[in-house]
C-alpha cells in the first residue's frame, strides 16, 4: 500500500514539474544583482545569462527554463525555453562549462550544440533542485565529482560589442589553491542562485519575453 502511494506521489510530482517553467535569480551579492532575474544577450561571446545595471533593455529576455526534475528523481536537465521566434529544432541546455580552463570553476552557459560547443568537461545532466521551506523557492546545485564545497559567485565582466556593458554572470566554484590566484583577479560577489517559477506565458514581444 505504501509503495503504491509513493508511486502515485512520484507521478503527481513529475506531472507538476513538467508544467512549471522557471527563471534564474541571484540572491545576495550587491544592490545591482540581489533579487534580479538573469537575462540573456545574443551579442556576447559566451552565452552566460547575467544581470546588468538598470535601465534594462526590454529586448534582453529573462532566461527561461523547464526541467524534468521530480521529487523522486532529482538528477535533472535544465532545458532552454526559447522566447524568440524560430528557435532551432533541437533542445538547448543550461550547463556548467570548464572551457575557459579555470581550475575548480565552471561558468553557467546555455547551448544548442552540447558536443560541439563544450566537449567532455560540460556538466548538464545532473542538476539538483533543492526545495527550501519558502513556497516556490528552489536553489540550484550540481554535484561535481570529487566533492568539496561548491558555491555560486557572480563575476563582473564587461561585454557587448564595444565591451562597455557591465554584466554579472554566475560561476560555480570551489575555492582551492589551484584557483586562488585567478579568483583574486576577479571582481565577484558571493551569491546563491535561485530558480523562481514563471508566472506568465512566453511572449517574444513583451518586455523580458514574458507576459506578467
Ligand atoms: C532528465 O533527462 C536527462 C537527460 O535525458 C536524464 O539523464 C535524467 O535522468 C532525467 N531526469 C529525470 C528526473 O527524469
Ligand atoms: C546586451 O548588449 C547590448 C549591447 O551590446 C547592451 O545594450 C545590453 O544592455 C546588453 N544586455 C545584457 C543583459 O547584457
Amino acid at each position: 500500500m505504501k509503495f503504491t502511494t509513493l508511486l502515485t506521489l512520484c507521478a503527481t510530482a513529475a506531472a507538476q514539474a513538467a508544467q512549471t517553467d522557471y527563471f534564474f535569480r541571484f540572491a545576495g551579492g550587491n544592490a545591482i544583482i540581489n533579487g534580479q532575474r538573469l537575462r540573456g544577450n545574443n551579442s556576447i561571446s559566451y552565452y552566460s545569462p547575467g544581470v546588468t545595471r538598470p535601465p534594462y533593455n526590454p529586448d534582453d529576455h529573462f532566461m527561461r527554463l523547464s526541467t524534468n526534475a521530480s521529487a523522486c528523481s532529482p538528477a535533472a536537465v535544465l532545458t532552454v525555453v526559447p522566447t524568440h521566434p524560430h528557435p532551432p529544432p533541437v533542445p538547448g541546455y543550461y550547463g556548467l562549462s570548464d572551457k575557459e580552463g579555470v581550475p575548480d570553476a565552471y561558468r553557467l552557459v546555455y547551448t544548442y550544440r552540447v558536443a560541439e560547443d563544450y566537449g567532455a568537461g560540460f556538466r548538464y545532466t545532473e542538476w539538483q533542485l533543492r526545495r527550501t521551506g519558502e513556497a516556490g523557492r528552489v536553489l540550484l546545485r550540481y554535484p561535481v565529482a570529487g566533492g568539496g564545497e561548491w558555491k555560486w559567485i557572480a563575476v563582473r565582466e564587461m561585454s557587448g560589442g564595444a565591451g562597455d556593458v557591465e554584466k554579472w554572470v554566475p560561476w560555480y566554484v570551489k575555492r582551492s589553491a589551484a584557483n586562488a590566484a585567478k579568483l583574486a583577479e576577479w571582481d565577484f560577489e558571493s551569491v546563491d542562485l535561485e530558480l523562481v517559477q514563471a508566472k506568465g506565458g512566453v511572449n517574444s514581444q513583451a518586455p523580458g519575453g514574458v507576459d506578467e
